[in-house]
This record gives C-alpha cells, structure tokens and sequence, in this order.
C-alpha cells in the first residue's frame, strides 16, 4: 500500500471493530467511506464482509478503489494478471513524462526507474483488456513506483541525497485482491452524499488542514491520468495543482463543508475520525454530531507527544524562545447515532467516554 500521510493504517483494526459492534447491535450490513485515500479502511471493512462504497476526490485513490473494492477477487483471472505483471516486468524503460519531469527535472525516481515507468504506463493502456484490468495494473504500477521512491511520503519535495529503496530495480507485483464486491466513486464528497443511496454506516476521514492531498500526491496522479501536464517549481507539481482545492483544505470553507455533509449524508450510523491539529474544535465536532445523529460516543484513540514539545521552541541562534501551543496530538473516532454509547462500550479495548 502507498505511503499517504493521514492514512489510518494503524487505527484500522479500532475502526473495523467499531464497524463490527454497529453491525452485532443492529444488523448493519453496507458503509460508505466518503474520504477513501489509499483504500485502506475500505479494504478492511469489504474483507469483514460489508458491502463498501469507497469515494475520493483524486484518481489515484479511484484506480486502487477499483482493484481492492470494485474488483471480486473471486472472479478475477489471477493467471493472466500474473502473466501480464510479468510482461510488464520484462519491459525495457523509455524516456519519456515522468523520467524527464519527475527524475531528471526532480529527483522522485531514479532515471532508470522514470524509464521504467514510462514505459509499462504506456503498455497498460494498450494490453488491459477492461477498465478493471486496467486499474489493477495501474495499482500495480503505483506500489511498485512507491516502493522505489526517493520521498519522506509526500510529493512536495523529494530528498537531497537519494533514498536507499530508490536504487531497487521497479518491480510490479500482483495485488492482493479481496473477495467480495463493492463500488467505487470519484466524487466531491459533498455532492455524494445528496445523491448517494441509504447505507448502515459511513466512515468520515477529510482532510483536517490545509494540506492539499492532491498536491502532496501530484506524481500519482499524473502516472494515473497520463495526461503530461505543464509542471511547475522545484517540485514540478502539475499546472492544476495551483487550482484545483477541496472545501476542506481551506478554513473559512472547510466547517461549512463539513457541517452540510454531515447534514446531508444518508447513514444511520456515521464513524468520524478526528485530529485535534485541524482546523476543528472537538467540541464543535461533538455539538454538531449531537445535532444531527442524537447519541454520541468518543474514542481517544491516538496520543502522541509532539518531539517539538519535549525540545521546545528555539530561534535561529538556539535560544529558547516562546512556548509550546499543546504537548499532545490527540485522535479520537466518534461514533454517532443510535445506541452509540452502548456500542463503543461494547467493543473491550475502548475507553470509551458518553459526550
Ligand atoms: C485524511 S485522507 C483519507 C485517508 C484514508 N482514510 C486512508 O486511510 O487512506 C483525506 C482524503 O480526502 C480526499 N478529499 C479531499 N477533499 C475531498 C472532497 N471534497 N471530496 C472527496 N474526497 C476528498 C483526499 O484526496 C484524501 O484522500
């Protein structure tokens, strides 16, 4: 799985098994998750056996929606996808967009993986047989292209000296697929959830700051698009990453966003994850949730001491200056709507509190 800063790979089981209580107290069987990203809460949640609606803006995060949610590993031809990896595997590089923006312009990728990148993105789009195929190859393509990378897991820089994994040969690997089906959606989530049909449970995940996703992740969704766009500064960020912005990355927008999807979305039970270093209050966040689901329950789930914290706060000469702002990055998950405090407490590893 790609490296995606906000990916809740380690709330993931927390997550799974607050989805788990709702279901044993109520027979919810089909979640929506409005902010996907990497797929990963989509691809644990499919794997309990919901059926998932997984939904994001970028199309990165559509092409791995397809394989690991849309895509039935049941049905999919494991043999031939092998066979084409290999194929892919075996091909010789060609200069070509991503070697001379992202390799000799910047330093994403070594050249001789740019190269390598070039040319298996162009040969996807000529041997996948089906919009499916297709994206399981373009999964395929972005693990490997992320596994070789010379990032901190952002695409806002690249490092100064090369990365160790990134004089590793690119290598494509088959996806691990998941059975079961689901649907996938590249949607603004806002205009989602007014058209969306009613589900059990929708998992909310926004960006919380004014991080833009789709600038930090600007690289795959130029290998996904294919489209060679004009590039830009010492990142070469595409053209458009200067215009396209989400509602949630700016802070006068962003509650007003917020507050409407939580108004608008049709799920009986909504799962919200939530860091106290975005632009939110909690207890705006609790009020609102209370306003519109009734019953809320919380579950700190992350805190961590900022490194900053312990060595405070120095000017250019080393002395100490000013004070720290707060010591802990807090997370919580909420979880609101019927019978939501007897669920969390159902669930043995929360401590829970009733808001
Ligand atoms: C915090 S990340 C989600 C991380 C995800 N839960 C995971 O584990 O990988 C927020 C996601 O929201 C997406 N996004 C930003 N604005 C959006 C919008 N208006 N509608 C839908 N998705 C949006 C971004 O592309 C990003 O993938």
């Amino acid at each position: 799985m790609i490296k995606y800063i906000g990916s809740k790979r380690t709330l993931v089981p927390r997550i799974v098994a607050l989805a788990n209580a709702v279901r044993a107290a109520t027979g919810a069987r089909t979640v929506v998750d409005l902010f996907t990203g990497t797929t990963r809460v989509a691809q644990a949640l499919k794997g309990g056996g919901f059926a998932v609606t997984a939904n994001d803006l970028a199309s990165y995060s559509e092409v791995l929606a397809t394989a690991y949610i849309a895509c039935d590993a049941a049905t999919a031809d494991i043999v031939r996808l092998s066979a084409l990896v290999e194929q892919l595997n075996a091909l010789p590089g060609v200069e070509g967009y991503v070697t001379r923006t992202f390799c000799e312009e910047a330093r994403y990728f070594q050249p001789v993986n740019g190269r390598r990148i070039d040319a298996v993105r162009a040969a996807i789009d000529t041997l996948a047989r089906d919009p499916m195929e297709h994206a399981i190859l373009l999964t395929s393509l972005l693990e490997a292209a992320d596994r070789v990378d010379s990032t901190t897991g952002i695409q806002m820089a690249y490092l100064k000296g090369w990365a160790p994994r990134s004089h590793k040969a690119l290598t494509l690997r088959v996806p691990e697929l998941i059975a079961g089906t689901g649907t996938v959606a590249r949607t603004d989530a806002n205009d989602f959830v007014r058209t969306m049909s009613e589900v059990d449970i929708a998992y909310i995940d926004p960006p919380y700051n004014q991080h833009s996703y789709f600038s930090n992740y600007h690289v795959w969704e130029t290998i996904v698009r294919n489209d060679a766009p004009p590039a830009y500064g010492i990142a070469r960020k595409r053209e458009d990453c200067r215009t396209v912005k989400s509602a949630f990355n700016a802070k006068p927008r962003a509650w007003t966003a917020f507050s409407e999807l939580m108004r608008d979305v049709r799920a009986t039970h909504l799962l919200v994850s939530f860091s106290n270093e975005g632009f939110f209050a909690k207890d705006d966040l609790l009020q609102l949730l209370q306003e519109v689901r009734g019953e809320v329950a919380a579950v700190p789930v992350a805190f961590k001491r900022y490194v900053g914290a312990q060595i405070g706060i120095h000017n250019l000469h080393g002395k100490k200056v000013g004070q720290v702002g707060h010591l802990m990055n807090r997370e919580y998950l909420f979880l609101a709507g019927p019978g939501a405090i007897d669920i969390v407490a159902s669930v043995a590893e929360n401590v829970a509190f009733a808001v």
